[in-house]
């Protein structure tokens, strides 16, 4: 039995890096993909996604979101992706067209003509769209089968301020009125994807299968580890987005606890910062699986057997 789903992403190298693990699964099968402004303007997110997707050989439609948060300006995370958004190899132009409409409408037509509780949510970016779809069509929460989204952190603390996750930091008010909402939630935060950093070896295995995809993944990972390096002082990349597609084909491969998240939205230091209470002193109502290991092996042995199959 597929699962279907729709993917709300910035690509991002690790964005593009989970839409081809998705589009080389059989498990999934992908709706659509919606983008939204995150690591880089609307414009070039979306571009990057009709690149990704026509690499990956794939037809799925492609609609673009929203160009900013609900109620605060963009901010974007070009020194971490480039200035395209996804730097590290040149793939020319967009060989697949976009779709029009809007991407938040996308959402919410999708989730009314599918069957109740049969479309996941992968959103791998601010949750921008995902909350203008609840917010402005409440009769689709219900029809959500589960949003399985990257962003947050807490142990590990945040990577765009000491509190906040990106992903959670750009549209705070987004990501609490999901967090709200009462759908059942899984969230990867970096407290999980910091371990999944990418190594020499898998890296030199990509490019030794002789693909554009090997190539592509290889490339985007090494321009994107160099950021990481420098900060953490790291060896190897956090492929981030792509826990959320490798959860759906192996949850197995992941462990962590139901607990209360909650987003904070008005701190001086703390804004963006997800609030888990992992040890259940709040009080306050578990409303989200909060992932915190990974088999890490498992994991990249997944990413590269599934890479491995497209051109
Ligand atoms: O903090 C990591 C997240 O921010 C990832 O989704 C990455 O693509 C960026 O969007
Ligand atoms: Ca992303």
């Amino acid at each position: 039995m597929t699962r279907k789903i729709i993917i709300d992403t910035d690509p991002g190298q690790d964005d593009a890096v989970a839409i081809l693990l998705a589009l080389a699964s059989p498990e999934l099968e992908v709706l659509g993909i919606t983008t939204v402004a995150g690591n880089v303007p609307l414009a070039l997110t979306t571009r990057n996604a009709q690149l990704t997707v026509g690499l990956s050989g794939r037809e799925v439609p492609i609609v673009a979101g929203r160009d900013r948060p609900l109620n605060r300006p963009l901010v974007t995370a070009e020194y971490v992706h480039g200035q395209t958004g996804l730097d590290g190899i040149d793939l020319g132009v967009p060989q697949v067209p976009l779709n029009p409409g809007d991407g938040v409408d996308f959402i919410i037509d999708t989730l009314r003509r599918e069957p109740e509780g049969t479309v996941t949510l992968v959103p791998i970016g601010p949750l921008t769209n995902i909350a203008a779809a609840f917010e402005r069509a409440p009769d689709i929460v219900a029809r959500v089968q589960q949003v399985v989204l990257m962003g947050g952190g807490y142990f590990e603390g945040g990577n765009v301020t000491p509190a906040a996750e990106f992903n959670i930091y750009v549209d705070p008010e987004a990501a609490a009125l999901v967090l709200a909402s009462g759908v059942d939630l899984v969230m990867m935060p970096l407290d999980v994807t910091h371990k999944a950093l990418t190594s020499a070896d898998w890296l030199a295995g990509l490019r030794a299968l002789g693909t554009r995809a090997g190539e592509a993944v290889a490339s985007w990972t090494d321009f994107f580890e160099r950021y990481d390096r420098e900060k953490y002082g790291s060896a190897g990349a956090p492929l981030h987005d792509p826990c959320t597609i490798a959860y759906l084909i192996r949850p197995e491969l992941f462990s962590g606890r139901r607990i209360n998240v909650e987003i904070e939205t008005e701190g001086r230091y703390t804004t963006g910062m997800t609030v888990a209470d992992w040890w259940g002193v709040s009080g306050r109502a578990p409303n989200a699986l909060f992932i915190r290991d990974i088999d890490r092996d498992g994991f990249f042995d997944l990413l590269t057997e599934r890479i491995a199959t497209l051109d």
